[in-house]
């Protein structure tokens, strides 16, 4: 039932990433991003741009933060019931999007192997700094293991799945809470289109929950956060000639209950003019204005597997802690 030709990973992810170099523009992608965003009422900035090697470094602070649960929570879950996923799924590819370090992948992997039920790992992500630590770790970890770095986006690797052998894709990290609801919603349609019938579908979610618990987690005491938020206006001073005065810029996170959302935002203490170099635009943010710069979505599984369920995405299994704070949703590929 499993037999498959084994794919020749390598060049399958060699194409992808020659595709991927050619499709690239940087600083002047990001500053017309940053001018759309800043022109936009509310203004916002994409969270994407939160994420340079800084910012990466930073969001990996974070993930060590007594107050941020869901790393080590979704690391207990991995730890515990990934010889349970694999028995469920039997033998795969194991395509991991925004794999960033690997480093929670690697109980994964490993119970995988184990089983005897890897084909193969392929990490998706767009910090080439975070693709090589995380090459090191699983090198290093499971050494026989037939793994490769793809630095791309998503839409690259939901065109190379077909060319895999059996898949299951892997979202870890609730990074799905991240995207706005259409983003999300295409993002569950690429999933299912990619996969074939029976393939699989493994998404880490944060869970709804007390607002004091969410909103310690990203107002941590440390500062943090709080560091990974100013950082973006760090990088558009470092990248765009920006020229904002970081003491004029606060981190701001509460918890929305209506809509199960931690929103995050930038506000500014003094009026700033807000430079965007490559454009030769100008933007004024007045004192007490706010950026909006992240949204953090929380969910319940229930609302999660109807939400899914008409991409042809079929709840198999939850995998969650013992106080129900976060959980691993297994969804196999089904009929829409
Ligand atoms: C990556 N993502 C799931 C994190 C979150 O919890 O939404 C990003 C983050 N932002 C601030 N703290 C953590």
């Amino acid at each position: 039932m499993f037999e498959q030709p084994s794919p020749d990973l390598a060049s399958v992810i060699g194409a992808i990433h020659r595709r991927q170099a050619e499709q690239d523009d940087g600083i002047a992608r990001f500053a017309r991003d940053v001018h759309a965003g800043l022109s936009s009422r509310p203004r916002v900035l994409d969270s994407k741009y939160l994420y340079d090697s800084r910012g990466s470094e930073l969001f990996e602070q974070i993930c060590v933060q007594p107050e941020y649960y869901p790393t080590r929570t979704e690391a207990a879950i991995l730890r515990k019931r990934s010889g349970e996923i694999a028995q469920q799924t039997g033998p795969v590819t194991v395509v991991e999007l925004g794999a960033g370090t690997s480093a929670k992948t690697e109980h994964l992997l490993r119970a995988y192997h184990s089983a005897d039920c890897l084909h193969g790992y392929v990490a998706v992500d767009v910090s080439d700094s975070a693709l090589r630590k995380g090459r090191e770790t699983i090198h290093a970890a499971l050494p026989e293991v037939d793994s490769h770095m793809l630095c791309a986006t998503y839409d690259a690797a939901f065109s190379a799945v077909g060319q895999l052998g059996r898949t299951m894709l892997v979202f870890l990290g609730s990074t799905i809470g991240n995207f706005p609801p259409e983003a999300m919603d295409e993002f569950f349609s690429q999933v299912a289109e990619s996969l074939g019938r029976g393939e699989f579908f493994l998404l880490g979610v944060d869970l709804h929950k007390e607002t004091t618990v969410l909103e310690a987690a990203y107002n941590d005491a440390k500062g943090v956060t709080a560091a990974f938020t100013l950082n973006l206006f760090a990088r558009m001073n470092r990248e765009l000639g920006a020229d904002i005065d970081l003491s004029a810029v606060q981190h701001r996170a509460h918890y929305n209950v209506e809509r199960r959302q931690i929103e995050i935002c930038a506000e500014f203490t003094r009026p700033q003019a807000v430079h965007v170099q490559p454009l030769g635009v100008v933007h004024g943010i007045a004192a007490g204005e706010r950026i909006w710069t992240e949204v953090s979505r929380k969910f319940t599984i229930e609302q999660l597997s109807l939400h899914v369920a008409p991409f042809g995405l079929t709840t198999r299994r939850v995998f969650s802690d013992d106080s129900d704070r976060y959980a691993l949703v297994l969804f196999e590929r089904t009929l829409p």
